[in-house]
């Protein structure tokens, strides 16, 4: 019969760098030209929520996002959809008497339904949850015996930042030397238990997509900024060392200057792109200077900040009591319902202050 339907969902949290990853040396593999390590989010909060079925029904492959159909015509989807089915296994389910052998995976069509908890292409890595989770639930659902660094380098071909996704905790992307990519993996470098005191606040500025794709940005980055040539050889290199290091230690203070100081690198660069990129806005600049103030009047840091392709903070406290504070403080120099209209997740948590 030819009226069966094989599903699988998954859920993965998306992840934000603390040193950035902007610039590739190849485009169609998504080849990076340094390293990046980032921290994944509490699957509770910001994740993609990704079911993939299958079935003889299907005439061709589909994809939803948030309940709307898109194209899946994309080289990002191709490339996840083509690596995967390539290494897909022998599917038995004996209940539904369901029997699918490697090679009828090469007719078979699959549909994809994704579903983003948090606003899409705002500069939050909505690309980094989405496609990490759209090749976990593929993996699954077609039986693809790899490990998790193997799928990363396939999850890389569809968004860079999301083989970062594929672990919890803390996360390194190895830019790696080959030619084919084969050697550019994520690793994790602590699990999430590791660092727990930790407090993500995301202080959402917009929630509007952003004006500059990180693909055409990056792209102009790479062709015309001397400084991001200065940033790949010497200066992320070396900040990479210090980062897991700090990691490791549980160093707030290296942890928060590494992180402050590499968003303002990152967004320097952006400056130095022509023509000049800018992806944060008169808010992000005074959150900066809020925490920046707040950090220097304790002697010892106390939050670090960090801005992806977008306006929105991502505000990362030494410990609870902090975080609650630093709440206060963003409720009291951005009122609910003033010009700035400012909505804070609050992560780690179970609750989720908004508006
Ligand atoms: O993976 P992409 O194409 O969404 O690029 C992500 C770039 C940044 O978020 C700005 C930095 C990073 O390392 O995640």
């Amino acid at each position: 019969a030819d009226n069966w339907i094989l599903t699988v969902t998954a859920r993965t949290p998306t992840n934000i760098a603390v040193i950035k990853y902007w610039g590739k040396r190849d485009e169609k593999l998504i080849l990076p030209v340094n390293d990046s390590i980032s921290v994944t989010l509490d699957p509770d909060h910001l994740c993609t929520t990704t079911t993939v079925a299958v079935s003889p029904s299907f005439d061709k492959d589909r994809i939803w996002l948030n309940g709307e159909e898109i194209s899946l015509s994309s080289g990002r989807f191709q490339s996840c959809l083509r690596e995967i089915r390539a290494r897909a296994g022998d599917v038995e389910d004996e209940t539904k008497g369901i029997k699918i052998s490697k090679k009828d995976w090469e007719k078979l069509h699959v549909h994809i339904a994704s579903y983003n908890n948090f606003p899409t292409a705002a500069g939050l890595a909505s690309s980094a949850a989405g496609l990490a989770c759209l090749v976990y639930s593929l993996a699954k659902l077609m039986n693809v015996n790899e490990d998790n660094s193997r799928l990363s380098s396939i999850a890389r071909q569809g968004s860079g930042s999301a083989c970062r996704s594929l672990y919890g905790g803390f996360v390194k992307w190895i830019m790696g030397k080959e030619e084919k990519g084969g050697d550019s993996i994520a690793v994790q470098i602590a699990d999430e238990k590791h660092w727990d005191d930790l407090v993500i606040i995301i202080a959402v500025v917009s929630s509007r997509q952003k004006e500059t794709s990180s693909t055409s940005g990056m792209r102009d980055t790479v062709e015309t900024s001397l400084l991001l040539q200065h940033r790949a050889k010497e200066v992320v290199p070396r900040r990479i060392i210090k980062m897991e290091e700090a990691i490791k230690n549980r160093d707030f203070e290296s942890f928060a200057q590494l992180t402050c100081a590499d968003s303002n690198q990152f967004h320097a660069v952006c400056l130095d792109t022509y023509p000049p990129i800018f992806y944060m806005n008169d808010t992000s600049h005074r959150i900066i200077s809020i925490v920046e103030k707040w950090n220097r009047s304790k002697g010892i840091p106390q939050v670090a900040y960090t801005f992806d392709a977008g306006p929105n903070a991502v505000l990362i406290a030494r410990n609870r009591e902090v975080a609650a504070d630093l709440l206060q403080r963003l409720l009291f120099y951005f009122p609910p319902n003033s010009d700035t209209n400012l909505n804070s997740y609050l992560l780690g948590d179970k609750s989720i202050l908004k508006d």
